[in-house]
């Protein structure tokens, strides 16, 4: 499966969701994770991303192994999301700032 990492938080671009043909996105307040179960490893997701926030699995950066648990657990809490809204308001700002884990809001 594909997996949204930490770069999205606080930026929540949405790309990502306009292009996924199984409708895996859910959505939080500030980040958007996919349901490992249900990608089917398309892979049109990843380049969206203008944070770069996605990967496939084996291939997340160490630091950020612990968003492939987090995907799992929050798809399970979060709403479906199918259609792109806009970015959030602190997008730009927060594009690129490392390890943004402890804004993730559950
Ligand atoms: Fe959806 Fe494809 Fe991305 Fe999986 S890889 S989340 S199926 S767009
Ligand atoms: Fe997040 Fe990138 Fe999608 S910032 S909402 S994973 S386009």
């Amino acid at each position: 499966a594909f997996v949204v990492t930490d770069n999205c938080i606080q930026c929540k671009y949405m790309d990502c969701v306009a292009v996924c043909p199984v409708d895996c996105f859910h959505e939080g307040p500030n980040f958007l994770v996919i349901d490992p179960v249900e990608c089917i490893d398309c892979t049109l997701c990843e380049p969206e991303c203008p944070a770069q926030a996605i990967f496939k699995a084996e291939d997340v950066p160490e630091e950020y192994q612990d968003y492939i648990g987090i995907n799992a657990e929050l798809a399970q809490h979060w709403p479906t999301v199918t259609e792109k809204a806009p970015p959030l308001p602190t997008a730009e700002e927060w594009d690129g700032r490392p390890n943004k884990r402890e804004w993730l809001v559950v």
